[in-house]
C-alpha cells in the first residue's frame, strides 16, 4: 500500500500526464527498443505506426494513476489486458524494462517538474500497477497451462486445411502437431500467431478469433487480407494468404480473451458484425446451435457485397434452425448479389431497423467490426434503451473507446 503523500502527488499529476501522456508513452518506446530492440519481436509494428498502442497505453496509465489507491475499481481493464499480455507472453521480468523506461521517459518529457519528489512517488506507484497485472496474469498462465490440452507460450500447429472463403477471407483449420489434446475455449476468443517471416528483421504476432465453435479436434481462424493506403499493408495477413500451405507449421499460443459468449444464461442474443468482425460472432453463432439450441439467436451481418461476404453458406445453413435467424446487409451489392438474392438488405444497420425487426427486451448484444460499424451500433442501442450490461463487443486491434 502507498503512504498517502505518495498518493497525493501520483493524483496531482494527472492532469500532467493527460496533457503529455502521449509524448511520454511514444518517448518510452523510442527509449525501450533503442535499449531492447528484442522487444521489437512481441510489439505489432502497424499499431505503433499508428500510434494505437501509445493511446491504448497512456489512457492505461491515466486511469491506473487515477485509482491508484482503489486499482480493485480497474480490474476489469486490467483483466483484459491481461488476456492480450498473457496471449502475448509477457512475463514478470518484463515489467521493470518497461517501468524504467516509462521513468526515464516522464523525466524527458517533464524536464524540471519532474522533482525527485515525483519521479520517486512514480516509481513506487508503478511497482504497483505493475504487480497487480503481474498477479492477475500469473492466474492466466497457471489456468492456460493446467486445462486439459492447454499449453504455455507457443505450441506448433500444421495447418490442416485451407479454406478460401470470400475474395479476402480465407480460413486456417490449425491442428496441434504432437496430435495431442487440444483445449476447449471461450466462443468470442482469439489465439495469437507467431512468424518467423524470411527477410523480416522480427519476428511477428497477431491475434485472431476463432470462428468455429469449441470442441473440435482443430482451431479455426479466419484471416481477412489487409491492405490499403491508410494501414500499413498486413505483413502477417497477407503472409498467411500467400505463403502459408496445408502442411506447414504456424507457432499458436493458448486462446485467451474476455470478449465471450456467455452461455450460463439463455436470454436471446443479437450477433451483429461488420466485415471481417464476424469471425468471433461466428463461434458464438455456432456455440449456441450445439449446447443451446433453444436459445434465440439474431445474426445480424454487414458485408460490402456478396464477394468479399465469408462464410455464407454455413450461416444460412443455420439460419434453417428454429432458434437461428439471419439477416444479410449489403452496402454495394453487386449485379450477382441482386440476381441471386444474396442479401436482406440494402445499405447499412440503422436504428429504425433494429427496433423494427429486433426483439430488444431481455436481449444480449454482441457486436464486433470496423470503428465506425461499432460507434453506430453503440449508439443505437443506447438509445433503444439497451442497458450496459448487456452490451458486449470487442475491437480490432488494440481498445479504444466507443464514446
Ligand atoms: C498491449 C498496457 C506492460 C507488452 C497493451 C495494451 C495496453 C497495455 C492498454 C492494449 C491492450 C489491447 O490491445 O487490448 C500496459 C500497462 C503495462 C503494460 C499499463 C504496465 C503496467 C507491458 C509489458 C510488456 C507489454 C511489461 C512487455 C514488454 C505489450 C504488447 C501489447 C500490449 C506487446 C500488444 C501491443 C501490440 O501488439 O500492438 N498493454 N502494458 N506490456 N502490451 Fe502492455
Amino acid at each position: 500500500m502507498l503512504d498517502p503523500k505518495t498518493i497525493e502527488i501520483i493524483k496531482s499529476t494527472v492532469p500532467v500526464l493527460e496533457k503529455h501522456g502521449e509524448a511520454i508513452t511514444t518517448r518510452f518506446y523510442q527509449l525501450m527498443f533503442g535499449n531492447h530492440p528484442e522487444l521489437l519481436n512481441v510489439f505489432n509494428h502497424a499499431n505503433q505506426k499508428q500510434g494505437r498502442q501509445q493511446k491504448a497505453l497512456a489512457s492505461t496509465v491515466y486511469a491506473a494513476a487515477m485509482y491508484i489507491d482503489n486499482l480493485e475499481a480497474i480490474l476489469p481493464v486490467v483483466k483484459q489486458i491481461g488476456h492480450k499480455h498473457r496471449s502475448l507472453n509477457i512475463k514478470p521480468e518484463h515489467y521493470p524494462i518497461v517501468g524504467k523506461h516509462l521513468l526515464l521517459a516522464i523525466k524527458d518529457v517533464l524536464g524540471d517538474a519532474a522533482t525527485d519528489e515525483i519521479m520517486d512517488a512514480w516509481e513506487k506507484a508503478y511497482q504497483v500497477i505493475a504487480d497487480v497485472f503481474i498477479r492477475v496474469e500469473a492466474e492466466m498462465y497457471d489456468q492456460a497451462a493446467n486445462q486439459k490440452g492447454g499449453w504455455d507460450g507457443f505450441r506448433n500447429f500444421v495447418v490442416d486445411r485451407k479454406v478460401v472463403e470470400s475474395d479476402v477471407i480465407t480460413s486456417f483449420y490449425l491442428k496441434p502437431e504432437d496430435q495431442k489434446e487440444l483445449a476447449t475455449f471461450q466462443p468470442g476468443q482469439y489465439i495469437s500467431i507467431l512468424l518467423d517471416i524470411e527477410g523480416e528483421e522480427y519476428t511477428h504476432i497477431r491475434q485472431y478469433s476463432l470462428s468455429d465453435a469449441p470442441g473440435k479436434d482443430y482451431y479455426r481462424i479466419s484471416v481477412k487480407r489487409e491492405t490499403g493506403s491508410d494501414i500499413p499493408d498486413g505483413i502477417v495477413s497477407n503472409y498467411l494468404h500467400d505463403q502459408v500451405k496445408e502442411g506447414d507449421i504456424l507457432k499458436v499460443s493458448a486462446p485467451a480473451g474476455d470478449f465471450v459468449l456467455d452461455t450460463t444464461k439463455d436470454t436471446p442474443v443479437v450477433l451483429l458484425s461488420g466485415g471481417v468482425g464476424l469471425t468471433p460472432m461466428m463461434s458464438m453463432l455456432k456455440t449456441i446451435v450445439e449446447i443451446q439450441p433453444e436459445r434465440k439467436v439474431t445474426f445480424i451481418h454487414a458485408a460490402q457485397n456478396g464477394n468479399v461476404h465469408a462464410l455464407r453458406d454455413e450461416v444460412e445453413e443455420l439460419a434453417k434452425l428454429d432458434n437461428v435467424t439471419a439477416y444479410f446487409f449489403y452496402d454495394s451489392p453487386t449485379e450477382e448479389d441482386r440476381k441471386n438474392n444474396r442479401f436482406d438488405v440494402e445499405g447499412y444497420v440503422t436504428r429504425e431497423w433494429l427496433k423494427e425487426k429486433v426483439e430488444i427486451e431481455d436481449a444480449d448484444f454482441y457486436f464486433c467490426g470496423p470503428v465506425p460499424f461499432m460507434k453506430s451500433i453503440n449508439s443505437f442501442l443506447i438509445d433503444l434503451g439497451v442497458s450496459e450490461e448487456k452490451i458486449h463487443y470487442e475491437f480490432f486491434g488494440p481498445m479504444a473507446s466507443l464514446v
